[in-house]
């Protein structure tokens, strides 16, 4: 029997850094810098210029991130924020924690992002802000996007939980809004060894509001100018962050092979590819392919050992925590079909390519079933 082959393998990556990663660790046990502190600066200033930004913000995940974007952008009860129901349910969460409406549009049917054709229809005088994800790691198309927003003075909050690194036009990730908003979940393109996440931003007074919100909206001890929340980023985190992001491009770079051997090896199946996209703009935090025989062919490849995921099989508002009266089954057409047709397969930096051949081959043989 061959190996199996898991749909993420967290551990290999750890394997290749262990040594770095202990030595960027001990300075913290040696200066106790557990919250916050010196490496979460050095992280900020490394990761801002990373995204081409004037400032990062590190915190505790990406929720936190997406929640105090919102509020130092003034988010608050009342207000409506536009975003996508193809989203991970956190996108939705932080705008609920403000008080603040979701109101959803549907995705493009190629690239499964938030479709800005669509946008200027549900702009209303209480629309605040947007939330474009960049799904699966791949840049929302943000020009056509900032062309609807802005004449309607929104606020643009990316969530880039999924795209670090991603680029276009020589613009990255978390540049082309006002706010970029990052998870470093242990899974992510650029994950910690536990949780975290940041903001990224060109104005320093947002990045001010957030630094004061994620620290019970104190810089001076017993002092709290606002009302804020315990969101600091771990000193450990930080460290690990910091060796991390020193591979980021080259793990980016061997994601986007993998999903290139992927593409050239499953064209002319009976299924839909990832659209091409310009080469740098999709970071494949996930490799997508995607078939009305979605729930099959995941069977199939589990008898073979090949671990599958879905992103995401149920829209934010069909979840029975999410459901409103707004929005019924149907509302969003496109977005319902493709989260019963989108299938990921395995990816990672660290996958041999002889691995995506593997899967490729159980995916010829499904279809060469009939
Ligand atoms: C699109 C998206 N937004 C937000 C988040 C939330 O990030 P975190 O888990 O770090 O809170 C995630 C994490 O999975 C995500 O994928």
């Amino acid at each position: 029997m061959t190996d199996a082959i898991p749909f993420f393998d967290i551990h290999a990556q750890y394997k290749q850094l262990a040594s770095e990663i202990h030595a960027a660790l001990q300075p913290i046990f040696d200066n106790s810098q557990y919250s916050g502190g010196s490496e979460v600066e050095r992280f900020e200033t490394e990761y801002a210029k990373y995204c081409g930004v004037d400032h990062a913000v590190g915190v505790n995940s990406g929720t936190s991130a997406l929640h105090l974007a919102l509020l130092a952008a003034g988010v608050g009860p009342g207000d409506e924020v536009i975003t996508t129901p193809m989203t991970f349910v956190a996108t939705v969460a932080a705008i609920e924690y403000c008080g603040a409406t979701p109101v959803y549009v549907d995705c493009e049917p190629a690239t499964w992002n938030i479709d800005p054709s669509k946008i200027a229809a549900v702009i209303t005088p209480r629309t605040k802000a947007i939330i474009p994800v960049h799904l699966h790691g791949r840049l929302v198309d943000m020009k056509s996007l900032i062309d609807v927003a802005r004449p309607a003075n929104l606020v643009v909050i990316e969530d880039a939980a999924q795209a670090h690194g991603a680029q276009r036009d020589g613009r990255a990730a978390g540049a082309w809004g006002t706010i970029g908003c990052f998870s470093f979940y242990p899974s992510k393109n650029l994950g910690a060894y536990g949780e975290a996440g940041a903001l990224t931003t060109g104005d320093s007074e947002l990045a001010q509001r957030a630094r004061l919100l994620r620290s019970w909206g104190s810089e001076k001890r017993y002092e709290h100018k606002l009302k804020g929340f315990n969101y600091r980023m771990d000193g450990l985190q930080a460290a690990v962050l910091r060796v991390k992001l020193r591979h980021l491009a080259s793990w980016n770079a061997a994601r986007q092979n993998l999903a290139d051997r992927y593409a050239a090896q499953l064209t002319g199946l009976n299924l839909d590819l990832p659209a091409p996209a310009e080469v740098g703009s999709h970071v494949y935090h996930v490799f997508a392919i995607r078939t009305p025989k979605r729930d099959a062919l995941a069977a199939w490849l589990n008898e073979k050992g090949i671990g599958t995921s879905i992103h995401y099989p149920v829209p934010v508002h069909l979840q029975p925590a999410y459901r409103t009266s707004r929005y019924q089954e149907g509302a969003f057409p496109v977005c319902e079909r493709v989260s019963q047709e989108l299938l990921s397969l395995p990816l990672f930096p660290e996958m041999d390519p002889s691995m995506v051949d593997r899967v490729c081959d159980a995916i010829k043989s499904f279809f060469a079933r009939g």
